[in-house]
């Protein structure tokens, strides 16, 4: 029977007839392991420098860079970030990372994806890939998880050894981060993560600890938040006792980015390199510490000889960085390519909508912002800007030609069309107050419209501090739906009300993240809207807005979406609404639920595609539209990938990498992820030559414990609205003839095998997902947990036997008295199927 190709085969075969493809020079050697010399080298350079000299060694410069000493011919070495792309400083490839490269499940595309992060770092003579992010997906708000991975422990694992593998291989060193416990994006510098060693080690820790004992990684880099009271980049658990004793790390272990808050508390708890410059660990608070003894040489000397043993063993000092290969690479695109379409994850095909067939439609309405211009991935420091990112517009026009008429149209207002444009009942009210909480004799003035949301200043610098409440009326001129809308500048603070009921707070962002709720109105019904804003800095930059959905959704949505076939919604969020350094909403952004049902109200064929890091709240629409596909955010190629998906080139093959919740309060972090109330500490930082500040800290007990994403709903037997691990197919397929030992010696390795068949008519893929049970076990366990997986490939009718081993881990728990790994001997349950949920085969295992 003739074997599927693998995806990749088929793209580079097509860019090589093309011609679009030119093959990359071979790839660089992977570093040398130690060697005596490199030892020997390293402690030589060592020797010849003052103290002085070592502690500059071991903080960053110049943002990007760290420290040259000439003296002993070491130069600085260029750092850039990350998963998604090497973005130093200029355009890129960018790629299906992230969420999108958990979504694949596919190691093999891990390994590509590295290889060709890692050529990319050498041609902008890059040493360090600030990436990968494996921080676990802990609920479906937080802002950076389209940067991370999964919700899964050993999903995020397997991905990633193979990625580190493929960067480190091109001689640049990889960098995992942010360690650890780092799962959300709001105050993410004042949060203390209060977790249990239980769940940090089965949940938060295995895929830094798989990056370090498997993949090798050389580089660690330290979280912003503290963990149990201590700051990551100060804690002797993490970095001293986990990372470099029980992992045994030997390369270096760097601050995220201003996480450094004490000099001799991070000297003496394993931090090796500040980053990006030494605003603790230098000479003011060091060499007393040393000429005290509050922090030995001996501990500087081990930081600096992890930097050059590093840097020696990747010949970074004897050869150049820059390895010759074009940072416009056309190979690079079939990489970009293949992630897009392997992790387009299908949720919903009702009456088999798709595959769409070109040659029945005349006309296809695309609307929203989604659709263009492209969205290759979310915000903040991994934001990779492509040369030419493909739209879905784009995407969908070239694949379909020029006998079918494409019509687009955004749909919605830009955010600063609706402060503009809202009708309020009379002029508004601004009373500004001298005090930061609203107290004492306002300055009153009237305003037509609450638009200032880009900087307005207030003058000349005003050292007094002012608050802002605005109230403005509005009366409904129909019956509906209303939007409210409000956005103000990162670190500004905001709450506004509706006749009394708060709807909307941002209490700290470092971004711009634009609010909005939805208001059901009467005819002619009045409301007062009032919005205490507390900016952060002199001036105004909130903006506001109130518009019904009638007004704001545009006439053509209609229009387009009546004459055509089928429309596309593209909808979710992009680089401003889903970004570093604040979380997003669960709802998606303004106004696209009322996007998608103006279309469906001209149109049943309206197919949904969705851009986002993760659930969002699908409720208003779901069970109205045949389709929905989820597209993460897939990179450069990403419009290119969709419209293959969507007229059948290629079958999609993605699987959810995370629950995908109904409702954010459905997920188990919802009661546990902000800071307690009431509960915040001070937090006084002395960072030497300048005054000491006073941190707030929020403390967030991860009270769900190890109840995460799937192993809290099978646990609970409660259902999300889609299962981890679901995806669906143009094909179909059957899982058969499962073999595990009835018995086997506990710790020995468990093979599992099965049968997995193409029962459909096409080619597609398959991801054979294996899930443990530990019924026996002496102590509460997840219900399932998922221990293997393999991403099979095949032809109509083929059938393909899958091995999978089980090593010991797979049955251990960690046991928190005994702190280390267990295997309670007795039943266990094997389970393998096509999601979390849904498991055809099973076997029952003895161990003994
Ligand atoms: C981010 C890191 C990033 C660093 C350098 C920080 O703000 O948290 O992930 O690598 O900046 O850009």
């Amino acid at each position: 029977m003739k074997k599927a190709l693998p995806a990749q085969t088929i793209v580079l075969c097509f860019l090589l007839a093309t011609g679009l493809v030119v093959l990359q020079p071979a790839p660089a050697q992977a570093p040398a392991p130690d060697s005596s010399a490199i030892e020997a080298k390293a402690h030589d350079m060592l020797a010849k420098l003052t103290l002085e000299q070592k502690i500059e060694l071991i903080g960053g410069v110049d943002e990007m860079f760290t420290h040259a000493e000439p003296s002993i011919g070491l130069p600085r070495f260029k750092m850039s970030d990350a998963s998604v792309g090497v973005r130093t400083w200029g355009p890129t490839t960018a790629y299906a990372g992230g969420v999108a490269l958990a979504a694949t499940w596919d190691p093999d595309f891990a390994r590509s994806l590295g290889q060709s992060l890692g050529h990319d770092a050498r041609a902008r003579n890059v040493n360090f890939l600030l990436g990968p992010g494996v921080n676990i997906s802990r609920s479906p708000v937080a802002g950076r998880n389209f940067e991370y991975l999964s919700e899964d422990p050993f999903l995020n694992a397997t991905v990633v050894v193979p990625y580190i593998e493929g960067v480190q291989s091109q001689g640049v060193i990889a960098t995992v981060k942010h360690y650890a416990a780092n799962n959300q994006e709001y105050s993410r510098h004042d949060t203390d993560s209060i977790v249990d060693e239980r769940t940090l080690r089965e949940i938060y820790l295995p895929a830094f600890e798989a990056a370090v004992t498997k993949a090798h990684v050389d580089a660690v880099m330290d979280s912003y938040n503290q963990l149990n009271g201590v700051h990551a980049t100060q804690d002797d658990f993490l970095n001293l006792k986990v990372l470099k004793g029980d992992w045994g790390f030997q390369g270096i272990l760097m601050s995220d980015w201003d996480a450094t808050y004490d000099g001799v508390a991070a000297a003496n708890n394993g931090l090796d390199l500040e980053m990006p410059s030494p605003r603790f660990m230098n000479a003011k608070a060091l060499l007393p510490a040393v000429q005290s003894g509050a922090v030995k040489e001996s501990t500087i000397d081990d930081k600096v000889l992890r930097l050059l043993r590093t840097e020696l063993r990747y010949g970074f000092t004897d050869r150049p960085q820059f390895d010759g290969s074009s940072t416009y690479s056309v190979a690079d695109r079939a990489v970009a390519l293949q992630g897009a379409l392997e992790s387009l994850t299908l949720l919903k095909n009702e009456g088999h909508t798709l595959p769409l067939d070109a040659s029945r439609i005349k006309t296809i309405a695309i609307i929203g912002p989604g659709a263009w211009p492209a969205v290759p991935g979310g915000g903040g420091s991994s934001n990779a800007t492509a040369f030419q990112p493909v739209s879905i517009v784009a995407g969908i026009a070239d694949l379909v030609g020029p006998n079918v008429r494409v019509l687009y149209t955004r749909g919605l207002p830009e955010m600063s069309d609706v402060f503009w444009n809202s009708k309020w009942d009379g002029d508004v009210k601004a009373e500004v107050f001298p005090s930061k909480d609203f107290s004492g004799a306002p300055q009153a003035s009237t305003q037509p419209k609450i638009a200032d949301y880009q900087n307005v200043w207030w003058g000349a610098p005003d050292k007094t501090p002012r608050t802002v409440r605005y109230t403005a009326s509005f009366k409904a001129a129909n019956a509906g739906k209303y939007l409210l809308l409000a956005a103000a500048s990162g670190g500004d603070k905001y709450t506004v009300s509706v006749d009394g009921k708060q709807l909307l707070e941002q209490t700290q962002a470092e971004g711009q993240v634009p609010l909005s709720a939805t208001l059901d109105l009467s005819e002619g019904q009045a409301v007062t809207v009032v919005a205490d804003y507390r900016p952060a800095f002199s001036g105004v930059r909130l903006g506001l807005g109130l518009m019904s959905e009638a007004d704001l959704v545009a006439p053509e949505v209609k229009q387009y979406a009546s004459k055509a076939d089928v429309v596309i919604a593209a909808v979710g969020f992009n680089d401003a609404t889903e970004s570093e350094g604040a979380d997003r909403t669960f709802t998606l952004p303004y106004g696209q639920d009322a996007l998608i049902e103006a279309a469906l109200a001209a149109n049943p064929h309206v197919i949904v595609t969705l851009t986002a890091g993760g659930a969002v709240d699908t409720n208003r629409w779901l069970d109205k539209v045949p389709v929905l596909l989820d597209t993460w955010y897939p990179g450069q190629e990403g419009g290119t990938a969709v419209a293959q998906v969507l007229f059948g080139k290629h079958n999609p093959e993605g699987r959810l990498p995370v629950s995908f919740d109904r409702n954010w309060a459905d997920n188990p972090s919802h009661q546990f992820y902000y800071p307690e109330k009431g509960a915040d500490t001070p937090l006084e930082v002395d960072e030497p030559g300048h005054p000491p500040v006073t941190l707030t800290i929020g403390h967030v007990k991860y009270g769900d414990k190890l109840m995460v994403g799937y192993r809290y709903w099978t646990t609970t037997g409660k259902h999300p609205l889609f299962p981890f691990g679901f995806g669906l197919s143009y094909t179909t397929f059957k899982f058969s003839n499962i073999k595990a030992p009835a018995m086997a010696a506990s710790g020995s390795t468990v093979p599992v095998s099965f049968d997995v068949t193409n029962t459909g008519k096409v080619a597609g893929a398959e991801v054979a997902e294996l899930y443990v049970s530990d019924p026996s076990a002496k102590i509460d366990r997840p219900e399932r947990e998922l221990k293997g997986f393999e991403k099979v490939r095949l032809n109509p009718g083929e059938t393909k036997h899958v091995t999978l081993n089980l090593d010991a881990r797979a049955f251990s728990y960690w046991d928190e008295n005994a702190h280390k790994w267990t295997i309670d001997p007795g039943k266990f349950k094997i389970r393998v199927g096509d999601s979390s949920e849904n498991t055809p085969l099973s076997a029952d295992l003895n161990l003994k």
